[in-house]
């Protein structure tokens, strides 16, 4: 649809910042299979190949919102004053989730409690963000974009194949989702230009453990 290729400009968009930087290091750690830009062999079965299941999907739905959750207690709290930058961008997700899990709930499904992959990142990210904004704001980026490309991709895989095609809240945004994404690489941009070459890239370097991370809380689908 006219949105959909509307959107796809849009998250392609050169922003001539930092964000630019931050992209390009994270399509870079895609496996080939996963994005055109990807540079990794794949590893294991194609996601396109998952067979998902209800219990493995509320598990990675739990888990991500407990993720979401911490996300918006860090920003919340601001140890740093960047942070406050990005309290509500309207990308919070924690809420909707939370939506989804009452469906789930009154669909007579047992919420499981959040697994090691949640918790885990959630201590790493909230330890990180008390003492290093730079890296920290690198989880900030990745996990909230990459929701909003492979992760909306693999929303809509998993509900043609076991919800009947629901499209869960955990997709949806209020307002249009490209303005959103796009205010947030400007204040991303703003923010870093601010910082030495060197902090960016410490914050860069931080990339991969953001994909270790939400790598395995994206395989709870398959759990
Ligand atoms: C972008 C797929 C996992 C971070 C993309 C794009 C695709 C994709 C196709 C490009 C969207 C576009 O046209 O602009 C996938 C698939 C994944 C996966 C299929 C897993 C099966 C991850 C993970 C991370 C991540 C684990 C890191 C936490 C990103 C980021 C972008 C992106 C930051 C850029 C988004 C933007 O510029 O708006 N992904 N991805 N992805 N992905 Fe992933």
């Amino acid at each position: 649809t006219t949105a959909v290729a509307a959107e796809e400009r849009t998250s392609k968009r050169h922003t001539g910042g930092f964000v630019d930087e931050m992209r390009s290091v994270a399509m870079k750690l895609h496996t080939k299979d996963q994005a055109k830009d990807g540079e990794k062999e794949t590893q294991g079965k194609s996601w396109r190949k998952w067979e998902p299941t209800i219990d493995g999907y509320l598990k990675f739905l739990v888990d991500s919102k407990h993720v979401y959750d911490t996300l918006d207690k860090i920003l919340d709290k601001a140890d740093f004053p960047e942070y406050a930058e990005f309290k509500s961008t309207g990308l919070e997700r924690a809420g909707n989730l939370a939506k989804d899990l009452e469906w789930f709930k009154e669909q007579g499904h047992v919420i499981p409690e959040p697994l090691s992959p949640g918790i885990d990142y959630s201590i790493y990210i909230e330890e990180l963000s008390k003492k290093d904004p730079h890296a920290f704001i690198c989880h900030f980026y990745n996990t909230y974009f990459a929701h909003t490309a492979g992760g909306r991709m693999i929303g809509r895989k998993v509900a043609a194949k076991i919800l009947n095609g629901r499209e869960l809240e955990f997709y949806k945004w209020d307002g249009d989702l490209p303005q959103l994404l796009q205010n947030v690489r400007e204040k991303l941009n703003r923010v870093a230009e601010n910082w030495t070459r060197e902090q960016k890239n410490h914050c860069l370097e931080e990339t991969e453990k953001s994909f270790e991370f939400n790598g395995d809380i994206l395989r709870l689908i398959l759990a």
